[in-house]
């Protein structure tokens, strides 16, 4: 459901696996260009008389400033709703777009049951399948995928879920809760953005010096931890410490300065630790009746594991 990127890398993938599948999409361009490649294109989602089947909606969810626009993403939901309502077999529908967490089981079920008239995981199925591929590689990273993540309320759904995805291969991780696999999705497009706008922010600063960042950044891609340990500085609640991330963030920031240079990605680097430092110690002295002391002892072994990486 929605025959754009995703949608076709998608359905052009279960079809070299030799399932049978239909692409929709209300854009009537599109869909002649999907039958032009000899695929079962149409404009309109009819379930009717059709087998059990599992609907992947790949609809598009673009950003509005600083909100998501999901009306076309609800419009589709919607239809495919009306289409369970006709059906005579049991579905499982798949969120496969970028939502924010909590969608899935928020609008995607409600938008579901209000225009099918039927409940969730009981009348249909609903899972979420975030896809990970990149719009440049679309069709050979949809066939090697290297992380697919499944998650359900309902164990049955996941293993459809696993039984279909995984000949293709790579890793494989299933969660009960879809929120989590929407928050996996937003994480890891966030985390990848915030990675390239620091070493953006370095490279204004290596201008200013002359010097050329690729080396100086293809040299740290290859010695800092948290570029190459996955376990480093992962674990939530605990902001880093010992000596040396606190000297020199603050240090290059005042550095950064003299070379007229304004470092907002490391000011708020430093922002955040101090921010949580404040939350954690909050926690602890604010705790009245819980065991303080075990309290104290969990954060603080959090906090030193991290500090000890970190150091
Ligand atoms: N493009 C990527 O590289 C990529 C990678 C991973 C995830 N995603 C996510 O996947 C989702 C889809 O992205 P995309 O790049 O394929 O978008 P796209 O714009 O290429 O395709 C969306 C398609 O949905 C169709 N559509 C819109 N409203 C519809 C409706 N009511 N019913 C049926 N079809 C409808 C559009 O005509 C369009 O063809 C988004 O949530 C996106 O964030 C994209």
């Amino acid at each position: 459901m929605g025959s754009g990127v995703v949608g076709a890398a998608t359905g052009e993938g279960f079809l070299k696996a030799g399932h049978d599948v239909t692409f929709v999409d209300i854009n009537e361009v599109r869909v002649r260009e999907l039958r032009d490649r000899g695929w079962d294109a149409r404009t309109e989602i009819d379930l009717a008389g059709e087998p059990e089947s599992l609907i992947f909606l790949t609809l598009p969810t673009p950003n509005d400033g600083h909100r998501y626009d999901l009306s076309a993403f609800t419009a589709g939901t919607a239809a495919v709703g009306r289409a369970i309502a006709g059906a005579s077999a049991r579905h499982i529908v798949v969120v496969r777009s970028t939502v924010p967490p909590g969608t899935t089981e928020g609008l995607v079920r409600t938008t579901l049951e209000e225009n099918s008239g039927m409940v969730a995981n009981e009348g249909f199925g609903l899972a979420s399948n975030p896809e990970f591929l990149r719009a440049a590689s679309a069709a050979e990273d949809f066939a090697n995928p290297w992380m697919t993540i499944i998650a359900s309320r309902d164990p049955k759904n996941v293993e459809r879920l696993r039984e279909l995805l995984s000949p293709f291969g790579g890793e494989l991780r299933t969660f009960s809760d879809p929120a989590e696999a929407e928050f996996i999705k937003s994480a890891h497009n966030i985390y990848n953005a915030t990675k390239i706008s620091f070493w953006n922010e370095m490279w204004l600063v290596a201008q200013k010096l002359g010097l050329d960042l690729d080396p100086i950044a293809a040299t740290v891609a290859r010695s800092a931890e948290g570029s190459i340990n996955p376990e480093y500085g992962i674990r939530g609640g605990a902001p880093y410490g010992g000596v040396c991330l606190p000297k020199d963030t603050q240090g290059f920031l005042g550095f950064a300065d003299t070379v007229g240079v304004n470092m907002p990605l490391l000011s708020a680097v430093v922002e955040v630790n101090d921010r949580l430092a404040e939350i954690v110690d909050h926690e602890i002295d604010t705790v009245a009746h819980a065991d303080a002391s075990e309290l104290r002892g969990q954060s603080t072994a959090a906090a030193a594991a991290q500090e000890r990486e970190s150091a």
